[in-house]
């Protein structure tokens, strides 16, 4: 069995809701189908909870605070304990992707907001355009890998999870390698070489999810920024 690719395993939760998990060491990555009128009742767990929505459209509940949340747009953060669901009131499927794991020490007091708009910025890495939003324990980087594009091997104390949207991705992982589409996903732990590139000819959409965030000054910074953003545009 392959640590770095995990094995999607998928449950039919009832007639309007399908989940695919993929379970990556601590951390459970899923891609959660919802056709319309599906409910995803209101319920809290001990495990800290985030996620965005791929494709349709959701109404989200984070702890009574309602929000409809657009495709790759903005992330919804229910930390341990917070109570969430969300109905599906649109007249097309939802696709979202949830992840969950137990977060025992945030590395700060400051608790999360429950939803977080998406930032544009450049990977420094790659120097393509990226959109990535940042919270206490993780981070999400969605980045567009033109065809040929290439993801240079590099690790990171982070560890990385990455869902891909679309097209075809070839990855290497520590010692193995694997052509990935949708529905796959790779996962590099901390201190783990990795790296990839396009096969295809359109341009990728991957998504990439860090835990913790690169680096708490990341956080601070985006927190900051998007402090100062808001005042701004506070009238
Ligand atoms: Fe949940």
């Amino acid at each position: 069995m392959s640590k770095f690719f995990p094995t999607p395993k998928s449950t039919q939760l009832n007639s309007d809701v399908e989940l695919i998990a993929f379970s990556c060491q601590d951390t459970l990555v899923q891609l959660v189908y919802l056709a319309p009128g599906a409910t995803f009742p209101l319920h809290q767990h001990l495990e800290s909870q985030m996620g965005m929505i791929i494709s349709g459209r959701l109404e989200m509940n984070v702890n009574g605070t309602k929000e409809i949340i657009e495709p790759l747009q903005q992330a919804y953060i229910a930390n341990a304990y917070v109570p969430h669901g969300s109905v599906n009131i649109f007249p097309e499927t939802a696709l979202v992707f949830d992840v969950k794991r137990i977060i025992t020490s945030l590395p700060s007091e400051k608790t999360d907001e429950v939803f977080l708009k998406v930032s544009s910025k450049k990977d420094e890495m790659t120097g393509f355009p990226c959109q990535f939003v940042v919270a206490s324990w993780f981070e999400i980087v969605i980045t567009k890998i033109p065809p040929g594009g290439i993801i240079p091997m590099h690790q990171s104390a982070s560890e990385k999870m990455g869902i891909i949207l679309n097209g075809q991705l070839m990855m290497t992982v520590g010692d193995e390698q694997q052509q990935l589409e949708y529905g796959s996903i790779y996962y590099a732990p901390g201190d783990v070489f990795y790296g990839g590139y396009n096969l295809s000819d359109e341009a990728v959409s991957l998504v990439e999810i860090l835990i913790p965030p690169r680096s708490p000054a990341s956080y601070q910074e985006a927190s900051f920024s998007e402090r100062t953003a808001r005042s701004l545009t506070a009238t």
